[in-house]
């Protein structure tokens, strides 16, 4: 278990409800994968007692500066609480933690992304780039405003879709996935996907993968409390024939997991 001690460097509401968080780490803090995540340790107080698990949006060394980056949206107590950390605030951290994103070489990686299910994505389209390795970067939303990053999504080609219309292509972004796949003259031997986003998202794009045999990795989130594999309480239920009902463990065998044999029905 890597526990850290960070700082806050900055925290900042990117749009209503949604904020970039930039935290000063530790040489302690290794180098992240793309679809890692941290434990948050949000306040000193008893309440909220559990940490709270956050992706990487990305990891900089500039100097001696090293900094993660989270993107999150205030849904509870706990975010609520985080978006209130001003700089130079402490938190603690474990982490990196869990398995990131794995492009296989050779093959074209098509980026799924749903609404601010984009960080992990943008972490791992930068690193692709830093490879100069070509990427497909599919990007859904209801509207406009929360196409947070979009202007970062370099290096590779990217396609819109909003709910509203207000920008690109208007519907969901799974239809986006399906005409860049017929259209774009994939296989399963020449491209595979990459997605993170709401729940139903992830259900329809590994529905589709697995329909047309493509390898795809999502990135699930779900309730976690220890984060390190001590308390078996964020099971995966994969699909029946998948591996004979062994639950992994979200947090050490995931977050990012083959989304294709995950029972999507029974994630709670
Ligand atoms: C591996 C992983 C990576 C994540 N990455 C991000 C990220 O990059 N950005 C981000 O904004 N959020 C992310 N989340 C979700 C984040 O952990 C939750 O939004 C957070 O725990 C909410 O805490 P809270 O105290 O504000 O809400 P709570 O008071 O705990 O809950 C408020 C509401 O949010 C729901 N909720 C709580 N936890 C989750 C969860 N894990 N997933 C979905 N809904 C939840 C609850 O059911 C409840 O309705 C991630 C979760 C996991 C497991
Ligand atoms: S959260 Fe404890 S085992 Fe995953």
């Amino acid at each position: 278990m890597n526990l850290v001690p960070c700082s806050v460097v900055s925290n900042r509401e990117i749009t209503q409800g949604n904020f970039l968080l930039t935290l000063k780490v530790p040489r302690g803090f290794s180098r992240p994968q793309p679809g890692q995540f941290v434990h948050l340790r949000i306040t000193q107080d008893v309440e909220p007692l559990l940490r709270r698990p956050y992706s990487l949006e990305g990891f900089v060394e500039r100097g001696k500066l090293r900094a993660a980056r989270i993107y999150y949206s205030v849904v509870g107590r706990g975010s609520r609480l985080l978006s209130q950390h001003q700089p130079g605030a402490k938190l603690d951290v474990i982490g990196p933690l869990g398995v990131g994103f794995s492009p296989r070489p050779r093959r074209l990686p098509i980026l799924v992304a749903g609404g601010r299910g984009v960080a992990p994505l943008l972490f791992l389209s930068r690193s692709l780039r830093d490879r100069k390795r070509p990427f497909v970067f599919l990007f859904g939303a209801r509207s406009r405003r929360e196409l947070y990053g979009v202007r970062e999504i370099r290096g590779g080609r990217l396609h819109v879709a909003t709910d509203d219309g207000s920008v690109g292509f208007e519907g969901s972004v799974l239809e986006l996935l399906r005409q860049e796949w017929r259209e774009g003259g994939h296989t399963p031997l020449t491209a595979e996907i990459f997605t993170c986003g709401p729940h139903g998202l992830l259900h329809e794009v590994s529905d589709f993968a697995r329909e047309n045999g493509i390898r795809c990795e999502a990135s699930l989130e779900g309730p976690m409390a220890c984060a390190v594999g001590a308390c078996r309480g964020c099971p995966v239920p994969l699909l029946p024939g998948a591996d004979s009902g062994r639950y992994p463990a979200m947090c050490v065998e995931g977050p990012v997991m083959d989304a294709t044999i995950v029972d999507w029905a029974r994630l709670p």
